[in-house]
């Protein structure tokens, strides 16, 4: 948090001492607790990073929860388009708080309108993730956004340039780089113990066909119009925005998502790009296969899937979805199965590298003392 709080921190400190400092000096009350001052230990409230969320389902609340255990930012506002999930999260905030001042709205444009917010949560589903973010940054405030970043390279793009004209903080959601594990993968590959790379095997879940295609009425307290917001409109059909994680299609309706090539695939890819360091700079050429299978339900992204990722480097990429899961529901597409599969049927998800002889995927125990990952991969050293 101390990163996200750098720009704002100033900024506040300095509205306050310029423009209220001598009418503060004579409102203040005689005595003001040390915690109000931060001097018990504790961040004093003027100079907490004031967090809006934006989007209060399963992974909003979760990823909350962290932010209300951060002693130096406070929670102030949430915001959801269903009343269900914007009651438990105001609920989650003031008991945690235990005040009642956690503010609430539908519309996430007046909470980033908000002077005193300082950044954003933004996890809504993906089809607002980019809006959500640009309206965010455009106001300031620095911003988390939940992966999977947008739905096209251009929304990316796009975000991507107003935060480099606003100046602002922004973290994306693909948490694994935070994962002791990974990191450590990452840091073996990055510094040659595997010697050189020369394939990248990443693989996640395929998405599910099917998905009921009966029209229910939308449940009460959903403003449905609003979280369908730039998708075409469709009528509410059973479980289409559930917060139910087993039920939910929306993460498999393309007109919101791009299905779990990306939703869950990011977080395999993000560690493969991490680890391959400048063997991903340059050129690269990609071909992709996928199955469809529309006919079956409301949900119409790619069931299973395969790609070739070939890297001026030399470095091939071939994610997949995962191959139990493929061979289980669906058979798998044109290509045979790897004999890589073989050795990593009990791995749910993830990358894997690999040389000519020898692989590393990140399924290290927790508790190991992290080396420094050094700044410029080597390739040609020896572990030891
Ligand atoms: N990092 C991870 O490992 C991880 C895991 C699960 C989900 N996610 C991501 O988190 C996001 C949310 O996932 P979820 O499973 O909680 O989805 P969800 O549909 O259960 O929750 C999303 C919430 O956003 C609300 N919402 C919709 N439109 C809104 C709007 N315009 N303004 C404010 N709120 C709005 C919905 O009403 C809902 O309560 C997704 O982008 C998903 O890909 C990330």
């Amino acid at each position: 948090m101390k990163e996200l709080h750098s720009i704002s921190r100033s900024n506040r400190r300095q509205f306050l001492w310029t423009t209220g400092a001598a009418a503060m000096a004579a409102a203040l009350p005689t005595f003001i607790p040390a915690s109000a001052l931060g001097r018990d230990g504790t961040v004093s409230p003027g100079n907490r990073i004031a967090v809006g969320v934006i989007g209060c389902g399963p992974q909003g609340l979760g990823d909350m929860g962290n932010f209300l255990s951060q002693k130096d930012c406070q929670v102030v506002a949430v915001c959801d388009v269903k009343n269900d999930q914007l009651e438990r999260a105001r609920a989650t905030v003031n008991a945690h708080y235990q005040n009642q001042d956690c503010r609430i709205y539908h519309d996430f444009r007046e909470l980033v309108a908000r002077r005193d917010i300082d950044a954003c949560l933004i996890a809504t589903p993906d089809h607002w993730h980019v809006l959500a973010a640009l309206a965010a940054v455009n106001a300031n405030k620095d911003v988390y956004l939940e992966k999977p970043l947008a739905i096209s390279l251009e929304e990316g793009q796009v975000l991507r340039a107003a935060l480099q004209r606003q100046k602002r903080v922004f973290q994306f959601g693909t948490q694994q780089r935070s994962a002791r594990g990974f990191r450590v993968a990452c840091e073996l590959a990055r510094n040659g113990c595997l010697g050189l790379l020369r394939h990248i095997n990443v693989w996640a879940p395929g998405s599910p066909p099917g998905g009921s295609r009966a029209v229910t009425p939308v449940p009460s307290g959903w403003d449905y119009d609003r979280w369908l917001g730039p998708a075409p409109f469709e009528p509410y059909t059973q479980d289409r925005c559930s917060a139910d994680g087993l039920k939910k299609t929306w993460w498999f309706i393309s007109d919101y998502t791009l299905g779990f090539i990306a939703g869950w695939g990011i977080h395999p890819m993000d560690i493969a790009l991490w680890g391959a360091g400048d063997l991903m700079d340059g050129t690269v050429t990609v071909e992709g296969r996928g199955n469809f299978r529309p006919a079956e339900g409301v949900c119409d992204t790619a069931t299973i899937w395969e790609a070739d990722y070939q890297f001026a480097s030399g470095l091939t990429l071939p994610p997949d979805c995962q191959p139990r899961h493929c061979f289980r529901r669906h058979g798998r597409l044109g290509r045979s199965q790897p004999e890589w599969c073989s050795t990593s049927t009990r791995i749910p998800h993830g990358p894997q590298s690999r040389r000519l002889q020898g692989q590393a995927h990140p399924q290290f125990k927790s508790g190991a003392q992290l080396p420094r990952l050094r700044e410029e991969p080597r390739r040609d050293c020896q572990c030891h």
